[in-house]
């Protein structure tokens, strides 16, 4: 019979109606889940009718693997799924969230907290259209970002996924979205939009109240009233959804108590009630089996909680014999409305009529245009706090024809440090072969006149300190981290940093910038610093650095996070009746540039 779902003249909604009608209830329930790439397997697919796929960060088909290898397993998959009696495609998912991060080669954006400090939210949407094509070079076309937390603690391990403190900042950097999906029509509010098959769909997270956490501490619980809740951390998902994001993934975190993955009152009644979100919700990796205290200690109650939450997609370690299938209590028509949800994505994007990967795009990925995008995005996450001793002493911009200059620190020349975490790998890793990029050292060297000797010592000993210099660059800051394993109650500048800053700034004017996924005690030292610059996470285009340090560029980031004096000041944010900050939320100092 004449299958109206596969007729791309007929509207979404008869296509999803027509599709659901003549579903099994395993397909709904395949429909619903979502594997990992290394147990998804052409076979396995088929046999489970699983709706989706996800690379968890750093998992790749091989090490450094081609856009191509990338899209041909991408198709296996794919051809697994259409193999199905109904034909169903995956929707296959990653976590591009500073740029294609888990792919070779791919141009590494700065992270959210420096794309704060740029206060430019049309820059952000042309990232996110640079992402989307790096992403469809691999044959992916959905990705889990933005993360549009609120990050108001940053003892918080992701706090440099946020772009700020400031639910305002974040608001206006949902733009992403619409560079990712493409804009949606007017008549589209609400409703899920991916503009064709060179946009991919997004994904906004983790919701809600991710950045609230008791001492930042990662997937804890969010104890504020809701008022607090709607007016600091809720305002970016109005954003998210007018813009037409395509799904929303919930936070591991609890709010007052009640696990998020659990919350029937915030996923449904107010996220799909009253906010009429209308694609998909799906659940953070293993959040489902993290419902429970320990995780996975009741497998089937966790299903019935997450799904009846009004979770839609649950993503799965591996496919897993039960089902949250109406034994488990679940009525059919909450499992229609996940299927429909996901359903409406699929044909929005336009998945059933290009299911497989654009071969064309390929050289698209870490393509120069998108690294002077980067590149640009770097020079205006910078923040300048201070420069010079004096006002009318300013160090910056430096010159480039000088006798001699010293570059110190651990992160002058290392583009797996300046790139942070979520990078190739999971947790990221230092060294210079981790992707390619430029390290702010190769910049340096490529922007000073040729006449000027640079010297490079990570650790600079006394013989070296007792050579003359006209100035010395003192690149430190945090090794890469991700999730929990960047919580951190003391937020010192590890060492050797401070020692390093210490000896070189007392024998050389010096100006030292911070890499680092946050701001971090820094009081201690500032006094000894001619210049003090945060650079954030500034990824593979460490050129944007010396851009702005050589004056080519003026500074001119604000701060999209309060710089407190101690940790013990934590939480601290601007409109706090005790605010005692080092550097004001908003502070920059700015210097002219030539272009
Ligand atoms: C991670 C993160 C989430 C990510 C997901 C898939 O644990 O919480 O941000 O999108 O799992 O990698």
């Amino acid at each position: 019979d004449y299958a109206k779902y596969k007729d791309p003249k007929q509207p979404v909604s008869v296509r999803v109606k027509d599709l659901l009608s003549r579903m099994t209830l395993a397909e709904k329930i395949g429909q619903m889940t979502q594997i990992e790439r290394e147990n998804a397997t052409a076979d396995a697919l088929a046999k489970y009718f699983i709706g989706s796929v996800l690379s968890g960060g750093g998992s790749v088909p091989a090490p450094q693997a081609s856009a191509e290898a990338w899209a041909s397993m991408v198709n296996e998959m794919q051809k697994g799924a259409l193999s199905t009696r109904l034909g169903i495609p995956i929707i296959y998912g990653i976590d591009a969230v500073h740029g294609h991060n888990n792919v070779y080669k791919a141009t590494i954006f700065p992270h959210n907290v420096g794309l704060g400090a740029t206060r430019d939210p049309m820059l952000v949407k042309r990232i996110g259209e640079a992402t989307a094509l790096e992403v469809r070079a691999t044959g992916i076309p959905y990705v889990f970002a933005p993360c549009v937390a609120v990050c108001r603690d940053p003892r918080w391990g992701r706090c440099y996924e946020s772009y700020s403190e400031d639910p305002a900042v974040v608001q206006s950097m949902t733009s992403l979205i619409s560079g990712l999906q493409g804009d949606a029509p007017a008549n589209f509010v609400g409703r899920p939009y991916v503009g064709g098959s060179k946009k991919v769909a997004a994904c906004a997270k983790h919701y809600v109240g991710d950045g609230g956490t008791f001492m930042g501490i990662n997937e804890n619980n969010t104890i504020i009233d809701t008022h607090g809740l709607m007016t600091i951390h809720m305002p970016p998902y109005y954003n998210a959804i007018i813009r037409g994001v395509s799904t929303v993934m919930v936070s591991y975190s609890s709010w007052n108590g009640v696990k998020m993955h659990a919350n029937h009152f915030l996923v449904t009644d107010f996220l799909k009630n009253k906010l009429k979100f209308r694609g998909f919700v799906i659940s953070d990796w293993e959040g489902i089996d993290r419902i429970t205290t320990p995780p996975h200690a009741n497998y089937s109650y966790s299903i019935e909680a997450g799904v009846g939450a009004g979770i839609d997609m649950i993503h799965r370690i591996h496919r897993r014999s039960h089902c949250p299938s109406s034994e488990q209590g679940h009525p059919m028509s909450r499992i229609d409305d996940a299927v429909y949800r996901i359903l409406r994505v699929k044909f929005t994007m336009g998945l059933f009529e290009n299911p497989y990967a654009d071969a064309s795009l390929a050289g698209e990925l870490g393509k120069q245009e998108h690294r002077e995008l980067a590149r640009e995005a770097v020079r205006k996450s910078l923040v300048l706090l201070k420069n010079g001793k004096s006002s009318y002493s300013p160090l910056l911009p430096l010159p480039k024809k000088a006798g001699k200059i010293l570059v110190a620190g651990s992160h002058a020349d290392n583009l797996g440090f300046q790139c942070g975490g979520w990078t190739i790998t999971w947790q990221g890793q230092g060294g210079n072969d981790v992707t390619a990029g430029t390290t702010i050292l190769s910049a340096i060297k490529a922007t000073v006149d040729p006449s000027t000797t640079v010297v490079y010592s990570e650790s600079p000993e006394s013989t070296v300190l007792g050579d003359k210099y006209d100035y010395a660059i003192v690149v430190v800051g945090e090794p890469p981290y991700a999730e929990t394993f960047g919580d951190n109650l003391n937020l010192t500048i590890p060492a050797p940093g401070p020692s390093v800053i210490q000896s070189v700034c007392k024998s050389v004017k010096c100006v030292v910038v911070l890499i680092s996924g946050r701001p971090l005690v820094v009081e201690p030292y500032i006094g000894a610093m001619d210049a003090f610059v945060a650079a954030w996470l500034p990824g593979s285009e460490g050129q944007g650095v010396a851009d702005v340090l050589f004056g080519d560029y003026g500074f001119s980031g604000k701060l999209s996070r309060t710089w407190f004096k101690s940790a013990d000041q934590l939480p601290m944010n601007v409109g706090d009746k005790h605010y005692d900050p080092l550097f004001p939320f908003g502070f920059g100092l700015t210097t002219k540039g030539k272009m």
